[in-house]
């Protein structure tokens, strides 16, 4: 059997490594095609070399553009290799402009998809994210969903073959690296930071950075915040800032300590010993609850809905007074910490990636592994 993985950002990358390599332990090798869509070492070098993902077949350097040109580029650039290599699989992940480029490529050359993270809803179409998802699901045929909520959201748009509630592949990434972080990572002592006396932000969404009033809310809740921050910083986040002259305001925040984006080690090291994650990020939102940190979620809405019914995650949107009174009271009341801290993750025990492997080559066995006419 031949899959094809296609991917171009990050967390594509993180997410995608546990499936890969339990293809490569099957003894099956994939055709590893990445987009382009993240191209800065600290966005995307440092992860294949930090997972020890072999050799990419297919850089396509796509770049980035506006949402059609990213992924048009893409298709296109992704259908010449599809055809060209002719794979029994194409394997997504997630909801970048990356994953409907290639899943939509690759069903229209008659090339099944298989969506690992299928099923997620925001319930917001106005997230160029939520577009990608739902279009990727239906452009599929096998759609892994990571949790039985996933499952029923696929159920309710009317897709139910071919559907595998398997847990989410973040769990194996967590599970098969953060030991290894704790162990090689010296990213407490390089910034100056001690266990659980910090709290770790990352922002990088649209709707956070595209609009000057946002990115101004989000710093009216950085100078207030009573410890020390540190924001690994998208470099999408950075340009906007810089570009609605709001970077000077970034480097006067006293207890803030902003950096390039980091590596994985690095990163998992500082969300496991940090005190309160603050985010946007889908990815982010799930390794704190497999972490045990209390999370503030930075959104209105969540795709992970999981967190927040497990009680490990709180929506606060960029509601300053809502984010603080939370901040206080994770600081300062013991058993509210705790209780958010020890919510159960709800995604899984990290065996994700080897189910789907297992499903896929069974399918493929079975001869099952089809566009359906
Ligand atoms: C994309 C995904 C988002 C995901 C995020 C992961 C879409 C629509 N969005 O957002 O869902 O959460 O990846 O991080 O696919 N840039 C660089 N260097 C890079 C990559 C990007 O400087 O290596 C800058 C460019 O100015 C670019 C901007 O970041 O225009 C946005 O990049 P893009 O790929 O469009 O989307 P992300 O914000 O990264
Ligand atoms: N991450 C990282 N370094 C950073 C920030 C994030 O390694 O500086 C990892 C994080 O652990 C998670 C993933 O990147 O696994 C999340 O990616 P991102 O927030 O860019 O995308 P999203 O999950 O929102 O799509």
């Amino acid at each position: 059997m031949k899959p094809a993985f296609v991917f171009g950002t990050r967390p594509e990358i993180i997410k995608l490594a546990p499936v890969i390599r339990a293809f490569e332990e099957r003894g099956v090798e994939p055709l590893l095609i990445h987009t382009g869509q993240h191209y800065d070492y600290e966005m995307s070098s440092v992860f294949l070399e930090e997972l020890e993902l072999r050799r990419i077949d297919y850089h396509l350097e796509v770049g980035s553009g506006t949402q059609a040109e990213q992924t048009g580029t893409a298709m296109i650039k992704i259908e010449k290799v599809l055809m060209e290599e002719k794979p029994d699989v194409t394997l997504v992940q997630g909801d970048t402009n990356t994953v409907l480029a290639g899943a939509l490529a690759s069903v229209k050359l008659k090339i099944p998809v298989a969506h690992v993270e299928a099923g997620l809803r925001s319930f917001d179409r106005t997230m160029p994210e939520e577009i990608n998802r739902i279009l990727a699901d239906h452009a599929s045929e096998v759609l892994f969903a990571p949790t039985e909520e996933a499952r029923k959201n696929l159920e309710r748009e009317g897709i139910t073959e071919n559907v595998y509630v398997v847990g989410n592949t973040v769990v194996d990434a967590v599970l098969q690296n953060a030991e290894i972080a704790e162990r090689k990572s010296d990213v407490l002592e390089r910034f100056g930071l001690k266990p659980k006396e910090y709290i770790l932000l990352t922002a990088h969404r649209a709707e956070n950075t595209d609009s000057k009033e946002n990115l101004r809310r989000l710093l009216e809740i950085l100078e207030e915040l009573p410890v020390k921050v540190v924001y690994p910083m998208h470099p999408r986040t950075r340009k906007k800032l810089e570009s609605f002259g709001l970077w000077e305001r970034v480097e006067a925040i006293e207890n803030l300590i902003v950096t390039k984006p980091l590596g994985y080690l690095d990163f998992l090291k500082l969300q496991r010993n940090a005190k309160i994650v603050m985010t946007d990020s889908g990815g982010v939102q799930e390794e704190s609850i497999i972490l045990n940190v209390p999370c503030l979620t930075l959104r209105y809405n969540t795709e992970r809905p999981e967190t927040v019914k497990a009680g490990g995650n709180v929506l606060v949107g960029l509601e300053k007074e809502r984010t603080l009174s939370h901040v206080e009271r994770l600081l300062s009341d013991e058993e509210f910490y705790k209780k958010m801290a020890s919510a159960p993750n709800p995604f899984g025990d990290g065996k994700s990636g080897q189910r789907i492997a297992e499903i896929l080559l069974e399918l493929y066995e079975k001869g099952e592994l089809n566009v359906r006419s």
